[in-house]
């Protein structure tokens, strides 16, 4: 989403890594972006341009004197048309080139002519990439506001351990994502608090055997990231084992009452709480302490259960400034229930869905669901996935609170 026609401008310089970046810049064509490339001379010894013309659908920028456009001066025009610029892998060369304000070839000088936000992924020798020359020009980079990846650790190139080897694509692309939402000043949730819970919550029986139910998360992650996606600070309060990215807070909990005090604790400073947990309503009453045998002389066990506080309602009783979204599932008489419970619960939304169905719902991606808000409003939401109707949620929550977008 965040990539989505952004315009990146990559600089690829002369490191064994390249083959590598052939699949990130594929990863970043796949998010939506649009790619455009230029290289050094040297990184055309890894990998031949062609490689990055096909895939990016473009030329690919080598030599600042080719000018094949006289109205236009090549290495200025991809400055002026980059949303993000972005060096991977940076090489210790150029990355000093860059410290110093060099422009010697096609790469150097479109650097310094741009204005944008850098994101730079060195990948190198351990000892280059330690080297106090190396380090000092990171450390000026990072001064002028560029955003520099930390190498991983692990066997190189050359053979044997270090630090310097270019990370995994998804931590970059993740990396790369976070970068774009704090350089974007004028998000609608910027300075929003938001509370998220997730997932369905677990009810010990005994050290190896709990109650739960169906939910998988899927919804209360997807809402978290299009919250943060929207420039909120947010914190995901999860039952489920989805991951979750860096920058959403994650506090996992297994019952109810654990994630009733994960979110009474940070309820007072919160802006929006959004409660898309299954909360089991009852937990054990006594949890045993060691594995339960099985009951020899009876055909029946019983397991005493009580009643869980519920969250929502209690936030609603505490609630101030702070807006209520609840989630009702339901398997019947869907509007009924869950204008019932929007009222009671004092919600200021409620996010209605059937349940029982085998297409949408409880561990599926798409579901269909009904908004209906405080102020008698009802959007209908058709099948899609639960990506999309997080998105819709979020922009919908925007425009209840009135922020200009
Ligand atoms: N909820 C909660 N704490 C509970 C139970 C539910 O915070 N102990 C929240 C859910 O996260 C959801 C909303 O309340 O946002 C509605 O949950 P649901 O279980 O559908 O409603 P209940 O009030 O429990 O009513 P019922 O189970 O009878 O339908």
């Amino acid at each position: 989403m965040m990539l989505k026609d952004k315009n990146i401008a990559l600089y690829v310089t002369g490191g064994i890594a390249i083959y590598k970046v052939v699949d990130f810049m594929r990863t970043l064509i796949k998010k939506g972006a649009k790619v455009r490339v230029a290289m050094t001379k040297s990184a055309t010894e890894f990998v031949t341009p062609l490689t990055f013309q096909i895939l990016s659908q473009h030329e690919v920028h080598l030599d600042t004197f080719s000018e094949k456009d006289p109205e236009h001066v090549a290495h200025v025009d991809l400055a002026d048309w980059t949303d993000i610029a972005v060096v991977a892998p940076a090489t210790a060369n150029t990355i000093a080139k860059m410290a110093a304000g060099f422009a010697d070839n096609f790469v150097t000088s479109s650097l310094l002519a741009t204005k944008q936000p850098l994101f730079i992924v060195p990948a190198m020798n351990t000892d280059m990439f330690n080297h106090e020359a190396t380090q000092e020009n990171i450390q000026t980079l990072k001064k002028r506001g560029a955003y520099v990846v930390e190498p991983d650790t692990g066997f190189l190139a050359e053979g044997y351990e270090g630090k310097g080897r270019y990370p995994e694509n998804e931590r970059i692309v993740e990396e790369l994502e976070q970068f774009i939402i704090s350089s974007t000043a004028d998000l609608p949730l910027k300075g929003y608090k938001i509370l998220v819970s997730a997932g369905g919550t677990k009810e010990r029986i005994d050290p190896v055997r709990y109650i739960t139910n169906d939910s998988s998360g899927k919804t209360g992650h997807a809402i978290a990231e299009a919250a943060y996606q929207k420039g909120a600070e947010v914190t995901l309060v999860t039952a489920s084992e989805l991951k979750a990215p860096q920058a959403i807070q994650t506090v996992r909990v297994d019952s109810a009452k654990e994630m009733y005090e994960a979110i009474d604790e940070r309820f007072a400073e919160t802006n929006i709480l959004i409660m898309s947990a299954a909360v089991s309503d009852y937990g054990v009453a006594h949890t045993a302490t060691s594995k339960m045998k099985k009951e020899r002389d009876s055909e029946t066990v019983s397991i005493e259960l009580a009643e869980n506080p519920d969250i929502l309602k209690t936030m609603g009783q505490k609630k101030e400034q702070q807006f209520l979204v609840g989630f009702a599932a339901e398997t019947d008489e869907l509007e009924k229930y869950a204008q019932k419970k929007l009222q009671e619960k004092h919600l200021d939304m409620i996010v209605a869905n059937e349940v029982g169905r085998a297409d949408r719902g409880f561990n599926v991606d798409d579901n269909q669901v009904i908004i209906f808000t405080s102020d008698h409003d009802k959007i209908e939401i058709p099948k899609t996935s639960k990506k999309n109707i997080a998105h819709i949620l979020i922009d919908k929550i925007v425009q209840e609170l009135e922020i200009e977008e």
